[in-house]
């Protein structure tokens, strides 16, 4: 059977038309060795397919090869070495093509699918390499104009399609998603508990992605951010090497990978179990904003306005907190925030933790969708020696960041397994755990 979004893509594709896609390659890491194998995105989302060096060809006008697939042969002595491949048998038997090939036919083969077709699906830009492979056909195929066949004269990025398919998950997409989420959580959680001033950093990091592993998750969707400190204030921190010292503030941003599905949650805390005046402050400043912005989650809203709420509330807390002076128009207008707020305050979120999918339709944000998933990560950031700040804020950064789906009548926040109420975390932070 053929997967239900290639099929699904199928039918939004043009009849006279052809889609290339390309999987992804091992990467070389150093010497002979390669980073962890890591399947295309779009690619996997629509052949299930997670293997290296595959090629998908969608020919919805194709009297038979309607859906191709060129994969590595099963070769013995290779499986040997790196385990049991697809093959071109299996490509047909158990992924629903309705034929197969040897990867290294693709030059031969491809233009046969190129020819006499009005549309090129193809996302330029992703892989160089295949982009030369996708241009020569494309030559190829044009210089048989006197035999009657003509290339694609049309070029589009299936993006606009599968891209808004991605946006929209559904019960099975979000039930993954769900367990990524539920998984980081018990990962953050781990981390509150075992925190300790004198613990490095990578230490926490270790716990943190120890129990993403162990409850199931592949891995990490993105290097996890473990900061202590003065780090707390670099937005994508990740050396993750400093020693975790009595006083710090600890950011954790760290989400698990489950079926391709990454969650994405921060929490902030503070090293020794105990916010101090100021710490509480800031947070709590933190907090208002990422409650306020996931209470006006409905269908309608737009994404923009999410952010704008987020920016009002971080504007009024840092004024109430005399960080900012004057009024909170002034200060808006000015933008004076972003000294300390200096980033969004969400994204798409889904099988990549920057999920595809427009932000802007024409001149407009985006309205937000029953099915849409994003992430609410409002964030202040005080670095030492920030002008006009009392030393007492130095080295405070704080993101509190969670994963929210659209529902018909407003939000599921599916990251609730660990807590962001101060108290909450100083209540947790005494239920020490060691290993
Ligand atoms: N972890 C990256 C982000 O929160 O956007
Ligand atoms: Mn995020
Ligand atoms: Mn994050």
């Amino acid at each position: 059977m053929k997967p239900t979004r290639l099929v699904e893509f199928m039918q939004k594709m043009d009849p006279n038309s052809v889609a290339v896609f390309a999987g992804a390659h091992d990467i070389r890491r150093n010497a002979d060795t390669d980073f962890e194998f890591r399947q295309e995105t779009d690619f996997y989302y629509l052949t299930r397919l997670n293997e290296p060096d595959c090629v998908a060809v969608l020919s919805p006008g194709h009297p038979e090869h309607k859906y191709v697939l060129f994969v590595r042969p099963r070769i013995r002595e290779e499986e040997i070495w790196t385990g049991i491949r697809t093959g071109v048998e299996g490509a047909v038997r158990d992924h629903g093509a309705d034929a197969a090939f040897d990867i290294s036919n693709l030059a031969d083969l491809l233009p046969g699918y190129m020819q006499n077709v009005d549309k090129l699906y193809y996302r330029l830009g992703n892989d160089a390499r295949f982009d030369q492979t996708v241009i020569a056909t494309i030559k190829h195929v044009r210089e048989k104009i006197r035999g009657g066949v003509y290339g694609p004269t049309t070029i589009i990025d299936p993006g606009t399609i599968v891209h808004e398919m991605r946006m929209r998950k559904n019960e099975d997409d979000l039930n993954c998603l769900r367990r990524a989420a539920q998984i980081s959580a018990e990962g953050h959680v781990a981390a509150m508990r075992h925190c300790q001033p004198g613990m490095y950093e990578y230490e926490l990091e270790a716990i943190v992605e120890y129990v993403f592993r162990k409850q199931g998750a592949t891995g990490v969707g993105y290097p996890s951010i473990v900061g202590s400190g003065f780090n707390t204030t670099i937005l994508h921190y990740n050396t993750n090497n400093d020693l975790i010292k009595d006083g710090d503030m600890v950011l954790i941003d760290a989400g698990a990978e489950y079926k391709v599905f990454s969650g994405d949650i921060t929490r902030t805390f503070p090293a020794n179990g105990k916010f101090s005046r100021a710490q509480r402050a800031i947070y709590e400043a933190v907090l208002a904003a990422n409650k306020e912005v996931i209470r006006m989650v409905k269908p309608g809203v737009s994404f923009m306005a999410l952010h704008e709420k987020a920016v009002e509330v971080v504007t009024d807390e840092l004024l109430k907190l005399g960080l900012l002076s004057g009024s909170r128009a002034e200060n808006i207008e000015k933008a004076t925030y972003a000294r300390f707020f200096m980033h969004r305050t969400g994204h798409w979120l889904g099988m990549d933790v920057h999920d595809v999918g427009r932000y802007k339709l024409h001149d407009d944000w985006r309205k937000i969708e029953p099915g849409m998933v994003f992430t609410v990560e409002p964030g202040i950031y005080i670095a030492e020696g920030t002008e006009g700040v009392s030393e007492d804020y130095f080295n405070i950064g704080v993101r509190i960041e969670d994963d929210v789906v659209v529902t018909e009548s407003g939000s599921e926040v599916i990251t609730t397994g660990v807590p962001k109420e101060a108290a909450e975390i100083e209540e947790l932070m005494k239920q020490t755990l060691t290993i």
